[in-house]
């Protein structure tokens, strides 16, 4: 018999999608702590069509890479990746959903549509949790995707105000044949300052036939208890549900995932760079993870210099690995 190329959505603890963060170094670091599944950053589908694919000798990768202006899309290492991997997309429409599919479906093991941005761009394009409001559209979306691709299809929604249109809003979604289900316990007016809604997600679990993914669990102060493996559990525990995807304490510090406690953040920040330079992860990028890594302590010495960091150089410099980034312009290893 052939071997399922669907994942298995049972006892999970993932890495949320996230907007810059999402990408290469800390998806491996989220790996490197325990994370079973990983999901890339929202990228909206027309950027997708609007890439091309490349081999990447040099860094063992896959590449996709914008042909208008060259930039980078998604970049994956397989070697890594292979069995963990969701990107996750933006659309409003079937078909350019499915062209995405099925042009990446070598490369990644399951696509994830967004029904749960609030931001402008999202709503005004139809996206996101603008979705949320057209069941019709969320049927015809994710029916396609899942007759057109081997690989796992699922969907990521914020709550409804009411919990009977939340349900109903899960059973239109079972119905497409998904695999599993990402259910952030707040609605899309809602903010990280309002409290994420356990019991609608627990109503949610006892309700829904495929697996849930509780999300919403970090806690807004990055300290908190509830931010670390421990919390996690707690939260996942509460909800009943089948995995757990985190965000916000993943985005602080990528060793929640790790049943041996919480690393002091100049290791994640060492790690991180270790990745950033071993995959030519573009300068903002890493600069901007760094910075969520620091938090309060860039009102400091070295938070300061970090702050007036202006390439990788700089910023490889400041983190003592200059040797190691010059080396990396040169050769492969
Ligand atoms: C997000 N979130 C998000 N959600 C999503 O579906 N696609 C995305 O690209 C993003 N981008 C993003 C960027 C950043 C910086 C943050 C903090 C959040 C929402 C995220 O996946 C999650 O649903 C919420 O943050 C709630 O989970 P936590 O943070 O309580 O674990």
């Amino acid at each position: 018999m052939a071997k399922s190329k669907k994942l298995d959505y049972v006892g999970k603890m993932i890495l949320a999608p996230m907007v810059k963060i999402g990408t290469l170094p800390t998806r491996l670091l989220a790996l490197d702590y325990g994370a079973d599944l990983v999901y890339t950053e929202e990228i909206i589908d027309y950027r997708l069509l609007r890439s091309k694919r490349v081999v990447n000798a040099k860094l063992e990768t896959i590449d996709y890479i914008d042909k208008t202006d060259d930039t980078l899309v998604l970049r994956i290492c397989p070697k890594r990746e292979k069995g963990h991997l969701v990107l996750q997309i933006g659309t409003s429409d079937p078909s350019r959903a499915v062209k995405v599919a099925k042009m990446v479906q070598e490369d990644v093991d399951a696509i994830d549509v967004n029904m749960g941005c609030p931001k402008g761009f999202s709503l005004k394009g139809g996206m996101g949790a603008a979705l949320l409001n057209h069941p019709d559209k969320i049927k015809a979306i994710l029916t396609a995707l899942v007759s057109s691709v081997d690989i796992s299809v699922t969907c990521k929604i914020r709550i409804l105000p009411k919990i009977e249109d939340t349900l109903a809003l899960i059973d239109v979604i079972q119905a497409t044949g998904v695999c599993a289900v990402g259910v952030h316990g707040r609605t899309k007016d809602e903010r990280p300052n309002h409290s994420n809604n356990v019991e609608a997600i627990k109503a949610v679990v006892q309700h829904c036939k495929i697996p849930v993914i509780a999300n919403g669990g970090s806690a807004n102060t990055r300290d908190s208890p509830i931010n670390t493996y421990e919390g996690i559990k707690g939260f996942w525990n509460d909800t009943g549900a089948a995995s757990v995807m985190i965000a916000r304490a993943a985005e602080w510090n990528a060793s929640v995932f790790s049943p041996d406690g919480k690393q002091d953040i100049f290791k994640i920040i060492d790690q991180y760079m270790d990745y950033a330079i071993q995959f030519d992860q573009p300068f903002v990028l890493s600069k901007y993870n760094v910075q969520q890594h620091l938090g309060g302590l860039q009102d400091s010495e070295l938070g300061r210099k970090f702050l007036a960091a202006g390439t990788m150089k700089d910023l490889s410099t400041i983190f003592g690995k200059e040797k190691q980034f010059a080396k990396r312009q040169v050769g492969p290893k």
